[in-house]
């Protein structure tokens, strides 16, 4: 199967399309347990009621996602990732999908500056780990731990492992973006279980996923420059792709 984008024809070979998001969609892969993820340019917020086309966001998100996914996988985080395909196609392990959105804060901003009414910068003394319903309907609540366990989404074990995952990646996410100038003040994470029934770590990490601000000017390099309609969204991206390339 072939799909033409206006990137050019993504040739992996894919069987039928199992899921399609707001940003990517996923086939099933050439080998069993596998998945195709292919990245689209399409970008949204406030649960979809903003929309608009990033150009090239498709290309970029896969490659720093991908060079993030692999520097995870030598620091030994299980992750879903298995190789790149094209310039917009990832192989990656199938997984059972938590239902959990894991946001990680290392700074007050987005919805916690809101909820909360603080202003946007604040320094947290250690990281604050959050949990969102995947649920576009309802438009992705805040839950607790006790919501994901008592309603059966992940088991007590596997929101430990989550947690602790999800920090350890904060750590090292902090230790590969601070020699490239960049704060990391917060991200969102996804999880799934693979066969044999181990959790690892799914989705992307790129500008979509994540608050990146450059750590002299503060400038946002992130898809906040979509959400609140900052300009310069491209180029910001594109920054970014450049910083997580550098050898650091
Ligand atoms: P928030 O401050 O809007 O809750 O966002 C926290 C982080 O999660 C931020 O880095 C952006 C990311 N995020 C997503 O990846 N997907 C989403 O749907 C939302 C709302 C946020």
């Amino acid at each position: 199967m072939t799909e033409t984008t206006g990137a050019g024809v993504q040739g992996a070979d894919k069987g039928q399309m199992v899921y399609e998001g707001k940003a990517k969609r996923v086939y099933e892969g050439p080998q069993p347990d596998t998945y195709v993820v292919v990245y689209k340019d399409d970008a949204t917020a406030f649960n979809g009621e903003k929309r608009g086309t990033i150009v090239g966001k498709g290309v970029i998100n896969n490659r720093i996602s991908n060079i993030l996914f692999r520097y995870l996988e030598t620091k030994g985080i299980p992750t879903h990732y298995l190789k790149d395909l094209s310039e917009r196609e990832t192989l990656v392990r199938a997984l059972t999908i938590v239902p959990v959105e894991v946001v990680v804060r290392n700074r007050v901003a987005g919805s916690m500056a809101k909820r909360l009414g603080l202003p946007e910068g604040q320094v947290l003394p250690y990281p604050v780990v959050e949990f969102y319903y995947k649920n576009d309907a309802l438009g992705d609540p805040l839950v607790n731990e006790g919501h994901v366990t008592a309603l059966g989404w992940a088991s007590r074990a596997e929101v430990a492992a989550i947690q602790t995952l999800a920090l350890r990646i904060g750590e090292l996410l902090g230790q590969f973006f601070t020699p490239r100038g960049v704060a990391l003040v917060d991200f969102k994470l996804e999880f799934g279980r693979d066969s044999a029934g181990g959790i690892r770590l799914a989705d992307e990490i790129s500008p979509d996923t994540c608050r990146f601000w450059d750590a002299t000017s503060g400038e946002k390099l992130d898809k906040d420059r979509f959400r609140r309609d900052l300009g310069g969204v491209e180029e910001a991206y594109a920054e970014m792709l450049r910083r997580v390339e550098v050898q650091a």
